[in-house]
């Protein structure tokens, strides 16, 4: 009797998305490999699963930013896009479409969706009073307002909450409010916002968060939430705003969640108009029967599990089967530092490591839950050593040389029956993969691969070989091997996507799909093994904390030289002391003596000077962001410390040739003047 086909699945996922105006890091990474794993096992299996995503391009941060770097929005997130889809294409993260929340399909959907809101009565209208930067001319959002805790007095605290005791008040209630953007003392202003009526779905919430879609953890939090009433969302931001008009009310935006997740929509809307396999209606219509994931972090559960649903059952679409959360990403056992060297980016990754080694090591950690997950560099040469080179690597490795001498065909098997089970254990591997816990599912592979290397151990095929007569017999111990080394590889394909690449190759097969494993390769020739994959070495661990301190330095100094503008995400942390440094390492910086022998302010600069110094003979140019704190002829004549040996740094304002010593709170700078007797050109030691 035939076999009956199961039904193909109709699945879309998503990965949250990235903001268009920062660098992929680690931390965004576990979840789009997490995202491309699971759709990967998915089309393995035979079902269709669909993978969108797009830069999340709008809002006050990436207006600034571009601002900042002197473009337009639409330059930056232009440039943005093509590094992070650099970056996701280097990392094998398989998108169906990648596209923007800054484009017309997105537009479509956020006024149709703010229409049939409105249309059905889930906006409301009314006065806010909200800070506002008189000289800037825009609202201010509280993290973009500094001043003085006016609870413990601490200076320099952001509009909403006191980093040093933790207090929560509102911006009017700082004393000596400042913008972060301009510097200049907000002023209250009215003005007329909308509101999304998030309380009218408190009912149809309640049940779609505790009817068994999400994961405990999550249903558990959102029922914390509702003991607490709902509130109205503020959904529309004045102008200056990049992002949406709304509709029927000039002048005022679509905040950014507003249409940041709509832009799930648009991005697939945006594939449909290209494939003729693939139909929005299908997928979005509100008794629609294919499956729908978003993938996302934890910190961002309000928009997905609340705001979302909402609106699209208000707006009469389906809503998703499920969210899927996952954990932070910790490095050795820390957040992620900058001064440590631990705030990876995947650019900087990728010039150090192999970025499978990075799918394999976060598949092996992750779990179902919420769980944060380390990133420990010990363990992570440990596992990829010991399980893809040594245990994986090593079964083909150690056959394929004698299937090669053999005549480069595989034979009959010897061992049927372990390959017959290693296909049987597929379905439980299967089962891991579809429940999202990648790790055990590696454990399971990984316990196969043991068996196979004990099974080949006790087989010796380098000594039957040595044996008269016995070269079918060391054929049919080798071909059992690379038959078992093939099914493991099928079984990690969508975690090792290239590697299972370089196996198709050198197997000459056409298909490394789930299905394929059941038919063994007997009678087929192969290519020349060639080796697979590079184990990894402390140095290069070093290397790339080492280049991500250097990033971070780099940032800073642009922060330094530019005008630094605020994130809307919150901003760089104050740094701890930094990690420890050498005596040769501190040798390297050649400190200098310095007379500042001309000191201009730098027009359409906020924060800069030019500084000309005098090094003993040298003149310099120098760009300083001090301007805050001095006016240019209180400095003209005094000695400072430099950094002499910097290499040159080409500036929206001119080419920097070093730099001067301050010291610094983020608020006050001060900088560095030697004893009497110093003079211009002084070594500092
Ligand atoms: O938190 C973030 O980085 C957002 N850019 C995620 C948006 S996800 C979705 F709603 F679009
Ligand atoms: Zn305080």
């Amino acid at each position: 009797m035939p076999q009956q086909q199961p039904t193909q699945r109709k699945i879309l996922v998503t990965s949250a998305l990235p903001y268009a105006n920062g660098p992929i890091h680690l931390g965004h990474l576990l979840e789009y490999i997490q995202t491309d794993i699971w759709s990967r096992f998915q089309n393995s299996r035979g079902n269709l699963c669909t993978f969108v995503c797009a830069d999340d391009a709008h809002g006050t941060a990436i207006m600034l930013r571009a601002e900042q770097e002197g473009i337009t929005p639409e330059e930056l997130i232009d440039r943005v896009r093509i590094e992070h889809h650099e970056d996701f294409k280097n990392f094998h993260i398989h998108f169906d479409n990648y596209h923007s929340t800054h484009s017309e399909e997105n537009r479509y959907f956020s006024e149709l969706i703010y229409t049939r809101l409105r249309d059905a009565g889930h906006i409301a209208r009314r006065d806010i009073e909200q800070m506002f930067d008189p000289e800037k001319g825009i609202f201010l959002a509280d993290r973009f307002i500094k001043g003085t805790c006016p609870e413990c007095k601490a200076d320099d605290q952001y509009g909403d909450n006191c980093e040093k005791c933790s207090a929560t008040y509102s911006p009017t209630e700082l004393i000596n409010p400042r913008s972060a953007i301009s510097g200049a003392t907000p002023v209250l202003k009215t003005s007329e916002h909308y509101f999304f009526k998030l309380p009218d779905f408190q009912q149809f919430l309640a049940e779609w968060t505790q009817d068994g879609r999400l994961q405990d953890e999550v249903a558990n939090k959102l029922k914390e939430w509702f003991s607490i009433d709902l509130q109205e969302w503020d959904i529309s931001r004045d102008a200056p705003y990049f992002g949406f008009e709304i509709p029927d009310a000039l002048g005022k935006y679509f905040y950014v969640w507003l249409d940041a997740p709509i832009g799930y929509l648009a991005s697939f809307k945006n594939l449909c108009d290209q494939r003729d396999d693939l139909n929005f209606d299908d997928y979005w219509k509100p008794d629609s029967t294919a499956e729908v994931y978003h993938f996302i972090g934890k910190d961002i559960v309000y928009f997905h599990a609340l705001f979302w649903p909402a609106m699209l059952q208000g707006a009469n679409f389906r809503t998703p089967n499920s969210v899927y959360c996952h954990g932070f990403v910790t490095v050795n056992g820390a957040k992620m530092s900058k001064s440590r060297g631990t705030f990876i980016k995947a650019r900087t990754y990728l010039d150090h490591l192999n970025p499978e080694h990075l799918r394999y090591y976060f598949a092996a950690k992750l779990t179902s839950r919420v769980d944060d997950l380390d990133l420990n560099f010990e363990d992570f040469v440990f596992r990829v050593n010991s399980d893809l080179v040594g245990k994986l690597v090593n079964i083909a490795s150690r056959c394929a040389g004698f299937v090669k001498k053999g005549g480069g065909v595989l034979s009959k098997m010897s061992e049927p029956a372990l390959y017959q089970r290693f296909v049987d254990a597929g379905e439980s591997i299967a089962a891991d993969y579809e429940r999202r816990e990648f790790g055990r599912a590696m454990r399971q592979i990984m316990e196969l691969a043991d068996e196979a290397n004990t099974w080949i151990n006790d087989q010796a095929p380098w000594v039957v070989a040595k044996q008269e007569d016995q070269a079918a017999q060391v054929q049919g111990i080798c071909s059992t091997g690379i038959n078992l080394f093939r099914v493991l590889m099928v079984y990690l394909t969508p975690v090792l996507p290239a590697m299972s690449k370089t196996t198709a190759d050198f197997l000459k097969v056409d298909s490394m799909d789930w299905q394929s494993r059941i038919q063994p390769l007997e009678d087929h020739a192969i290519e020349t093994f060639k080796p697979m994959m590079q184990r990894v070495d402390d140095k290069q661990i070093e290397a790339l904390l080492e280049a991500s301190r250097e990033d971070v330095a780099k940032e800073l100094a642009l922060q330094a030289g530019t005008e630094e503008a605020a994130q809307e995400d919150g901003p760089l942390q104050k740094e701890p002391i930094a990690a420890e440094i050498n005596f040769d390492d501190f040798m390297k910086v050649d400190l200098r003596i310095a007379k500042i022998i001309k000191c201009e302010a730098v027009p359409k600069a906020n924060k800069l000077l030019k500084l000309t110094l005098d090094l003993g003979g040298e003149t310099r140019t120098v760009f300083s962001g001090i301007k805050s704190a001095y006016k240019p002829e209180e400095l003209e004549g005094k000695l400072t410390v430099m950094v002499a040996n910097l290499a040159p740094r080409q500036m929206k304002f001119g080419l920097s040739e070093g730099m001067v010593l301050a010291a610094g709170d983020g608020s006050e700078i001060y900088i560095l003047e030697p004893h009497e007797g110093a003079q211009p050109g002084m070594r500092v030691v």
